[in-house]
């Protein structure tokens, strides 16, 4: 597993530098957020735990650290063919297909499968974040945790949705400055 992280890691970097195309590109989280999303992860109460954003996995090997540690299964939704494509080969190399389970598909068309969420990790494009918000956050369990990736360097396309979340009745929520910026969402209870 720590083999496939370094190697995503490599490919990120390289893509990022090397004129690759945002749709071809990985675009996933740095290191530090992995081990953030790991903490919390392990922290957060029984119920499903799901990512919407898998790419080729590279968040999704994180979570499943936690998962392992707590004897859960994560859910990770994708969008693209492509990516799935290279999820997959990320998960089978990696050896961890017992515990991930991905789908293919957008989210939204998947909201009968998200029920009860103890932890969910939104990483999609930041225009479906509000609708995101909106599917997950009625389904966390009391204590659930949503953590919402590009709160900082995407901030100004989410604005309206973090400013939504810091004042929803519904949730405990902060801006942690780690990585690219996390909104962090515990459901009140
Ligand atoms: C920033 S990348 C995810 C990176 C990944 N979380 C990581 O750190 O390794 C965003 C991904 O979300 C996918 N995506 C965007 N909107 C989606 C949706 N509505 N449902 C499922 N996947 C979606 C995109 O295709 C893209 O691969």
């Amino acid at each position: 597993m720590l083999q496939q992280m370094h190697e995503l890691e490599r490919r990120d970097e390289t893509d990022r530098n090397n004129g690759t195309s945002r749709l071809d590109r990985l675009r996933q989280i740095p290191p530090e957020t992995g081990r953030f999303l790991a903490l919390w992860a392990a922290s957060a109460p029984e119920g499903i735990v799901i990512e919407i954003g898998t790419s080729a996995g590279y968040s999704a090997l994180w979570l499943v650290l936690a998962c392992r540690a707590t004897g859960r299964t994560l859910t990770t939704f994708e969008v693209l063919p492509q990516k799935v494509a290279l999820a997959r080969e990320t998960f089978s190399r990696a050896g961890v297909n017992d515990v991930i389970r991905l789908v293919e598909g957008d989210v939204l068309d998947h909201a009968d499968e998200i029920e009860r969420v103890g932890f969910c990790f939104l990483d999609a494009e930041k225009e479906a974040y509000e609708a995101c918000y909106d599917l997950v956050v009625p389904r966390l369990v009391p204590g659930g945790l949503l953590i919402a990736d590009n709160a900082i360097n995407h901030r100004e396309t989410l604005q309206p949705m973090l400013d939504a979340a810091l004042v929803d009745e519904r949730v405990d929520a902060l801006i942690a400055t780690v990585g690219t910026g996390e909104l962090v969402c515990r459901k009140r209870t």
